[in-house]
């Protein structure tokens, strides 16, 4: 379903930073009405002055959206500020960077706790408020591993590729309140994620400074609320990974194995 942005009141989680920051800007400069969340309070503080700078307006509230009393706080927060929810923006996210031998069960379940969990449990408190939305979308930023898992992002691919799977049944469950359900996979991106993953031992050279801007991914992700596009791939390495995984699924299998005993050859 198409949307103007005009008035539109959305939630955008991990918007403290890098893509979610971006998308919180440009909502809010195409007429939305966000609230932004994250747990750094001076960094939503300085969101919300730079949109109020610009004309515009951002509001926030800080916390973790892992804990489930911060979520219905955040919903409530939504009803109480903005009237009401049309949008929700599950962007925040961490990665982890390790063999899956080295890896460890507690930071497993923190990427799930934060990648799927939260974002699942968040559209679960929000729904009765996006039923009486205004064209309600939510919009699920999951990544290019979420379809094709990559060597050494395990644990990370997992909770993406959870992500895409809740995504599609709930796309298909929420047609019956005309609430479309987006699912984006952006490539890699400038941002802090990689200095920010829970471990960072994996063994490519991933020059993540040589990614796409976030606010071209941000450009994507407004497009798609405006567009209701179901499904983006977003940046020159998902599309292409993506499109070649989709027809030949053999040559992507034996390229990541080849690079990977490559990379692992003298361990
Ligand atoms: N960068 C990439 O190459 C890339 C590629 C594909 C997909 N993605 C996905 O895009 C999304 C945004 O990533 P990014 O590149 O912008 O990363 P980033 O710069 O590290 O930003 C991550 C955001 O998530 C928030 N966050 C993390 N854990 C949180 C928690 N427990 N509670 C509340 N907020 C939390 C962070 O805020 P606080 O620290 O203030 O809490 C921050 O605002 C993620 O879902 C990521 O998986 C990124």
């Amino acid at each position: 379903m198409r949307r103007d942005l005009v008035g539109w009141r959305v939630i955008i989680t991990g918007a403290s930073r890098g893509i979610g920051r971006e998308l919180a800007i440009q909502a809010a400069a195409s007429g939305a009405r966000v609230l932004a969340t994250g747990r750094d309070e001076s960094a939503l503080a300085s969101l919300s002055a730079d949109a109020a700078a610009a004309g515009d307006e951002c509001l926030y509230l800080s916390g973790d959206i892992t804990s489930p009393e911060f979520r219905e706080r955040l919903v409530g927060h939504a009803e109480h500020a903005m009237g009401g929810l049309d949008g929700l923006v599950n962007n925040a996210g961490i990665g982890t960077w390790n063999h899956v031998g080295a890896g460890d069960e507690a930071t497993f379940r923190s990427i799930m706790e934060t990648n799927f969990f939260a974002p699942v449990e968040l559209v679960r408190s929000a729904l009765p408020l996006l039923r009486l939305g205004n064209r309600p979308a939510i919009l699920n930023v999951a990544s290019r591993c979420g379809r094709c898992a990559l060597p050494s992002w395990t644990e990370y691919s997992a909770s993406k590729a959870a992500l895409v799977g809740i995504s599609e049944s709930m796309r298909a469950e929420f047609a019956r309140f005309d609430i479309d359900v987006l699912l984006a996979l952006p490539g890699k991106t400038s941002t802090e994620f990689f200095a920010n993953c829970a471990r960072l031992e994996g063994k490519a050279d991933l020059r993540f400074d040589e990614g796409m801007p976030a606010a071209r991914v941000a450009r994507a992700l407004v497009g798609m609320l405006r567009s209701g596009k179901r499904e983006s791939w977003i940046g020159g390495d998902s599309y292409w990974m993506l499109l070649t995984r989709r027809f030949f699924p053999g040559i992507v299998r034996r390229l990541l194995a080849r690079k990977v005993r490559q990379l692992y050859a003298n361990t």
